[in-house]
């Protein structure tokens, strides 16, 4: 078993729906530790960083545009195999195929306001990590 950190952000259907506490809850039920944390509003040139692997998708800019619709939680969570726990937790990317009891069955609404991210590899999580946070706010347990 690996300790492993991974990206997590609470997007903004789930921020408006005022299910953050919940939506961290499962995280902490769950065995992860929020080892980094803080709300922000995304610029566009943020998102669009961000998501760039995404750049010629057709969704991209309808994603960019509902990714800084409003404010959004972003964090770095830490435990065993935490990328694939943190996926197992949330579910699939449509929340219509997403298994009963995931964040994303619970709590989103569709494909694009699908209330959670999570970093998908080891290499997504270090890129991501480093995307938001700097060395010295992510608090080492
Ligand atoms: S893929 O094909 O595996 O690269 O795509 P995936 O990682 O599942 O999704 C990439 C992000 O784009 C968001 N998004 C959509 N994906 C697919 N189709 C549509 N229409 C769409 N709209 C938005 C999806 O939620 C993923 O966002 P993140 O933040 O990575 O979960």
């Amino acid at each position: 078993m690996a300790l492993e950190r991974t990206l997590s952000i609470i997007k903004p259907d789930a921020v408006a729906k005022n299910v953050i506490g919940e939506i961290e809850s499962r995280f902490e039920k769950a065995g992860l530790r929020i080892v980094a944390m803080k709300m922000v509003q995304l610029s566009q040139e943020k998102a669009e960083g961000f998501y760039a692997e995404h750049k010629e998708r057709p969704f991209f800019k309808d994603l960019v545009e509902f990714m800084t619709s409003g404010p959004v939680v972003v964090q770095v969570l830490e435990g065993e195999n935490a990328i694939l726990a943190n996926r197992d937790l949330m579910g699939a990317t449509n929340p219509k195929e997403a298994d009963a009891g995931t964040i994303r069955a619970d709590f989103a609404d569709s494909i694009d306001a699908n209330a959670v991210h999570g970093s998908d590899s080891a290499a997504s999580a270090e890129r991501e990590v480093s995307y938001f946070f700097s060395d010295e706010e992510i608090c080492a347990r």
